[in-house]
């Protein structure tokens, strides 16, 4: 499962980059403007640390599908052919994915509620779609039910297309898409980091190297202990 993080906060990106084996980093238009930064150059700035191999999803903010083909081409023209362009899911939007996956541009479906929504997506060509699992949760319905049925049936119709799940606010979530070997999912720094802490860890580590200091010495490690 691929795991990106939805920021464009670079000390995040940089910080959790330096940590955790990320694949790549997903943007929105608000997550954008909390950096209070030009988008653009945001953009670039997250690019050029990126690591080979990672994806940039970022999102277009036209509104009709001819509109929305014009700023791709300029977002893949500044950014690279890396990039993944985000386009929401309206009747416009699926117009716009297919004109640009024909082009060979690599398109994310987003802001989808529905699986017929991402179904739509996939058939007009998106590489990715973008379930957002908690705001479908806050609407009354079951968001990680909807990304396992948009992932079942990506497959079943053998569709091209794979489930970027998004829009999460715990890793219990996460945990039960991963079980259902979803493709990718991509959140926030502190949700993803909540996916790796304990306390009987921590406790853990304490516990051991309290036993190591008591037989061998405060604050030795194996490489003084070799030195000796
Ligand atoms: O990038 C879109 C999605 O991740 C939105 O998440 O947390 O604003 O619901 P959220």
């Amino acid at each position: 499962m691929l795991i990106l993080l939805d920021t464009a906060n670079f000390e995040a990106i940089t910080r959790m980059y330096d940590l955790f084996p990320y694949d790549g980093v997903t943007t929105n238009p608000t997550i954008l403007k909390n950096e209070k930064n030009d988008p653009m150059k945001q953009l670039l700035r997250i690019w050029e640390f990126l690591p080979a191999g990672s994806a940039l999803h970022a999102q277009v903010i036209s509104v009709t599908a001819e509109e929305m083909v014009e700023e791709a081409h300029y977002m893949v023209k500044r950014l690279g052919e890396g990039l993944y362009v985000k386009v929401p899911v309206s009747a416009q939007g699926l117009k716009a994915i297919s004109i640009l996956s024909k082009e060979g541009i690599h398109v994310t479906a987003t802001a989808i509620y529905t699986p017929m929504q991402a179904f739509m997506a996939a058939k007009a060509g998106a590489k990715f779609t973008a379930p957002y699992v908690n705001r479908i949760d806050n609407m009354g319905a079951d968001g990680v039910k909807a990304a396992m049925d948009i992932h079942d049936m990506l497959r079943m119709h053998k569709l091209d297309s794979d489930v970027l799940a998004a829009s999460f606010k715990n890793s219990q979530q996460i945990l039960e898409l991963c079980r259902h070997g979803i493709g990718s999912v991509t959140a926030a720094p502190d949700v993803l980091e909540a996916l790796i802490r304990h306390p009987a860890t921590d406790h853990a580590i304490t516990a051991f190297n309290n036993d190591f200091a008591e037989a061998f010495g405060k604050n030795k490690t194996m490489l003084e202990l070799y030195e000796i």
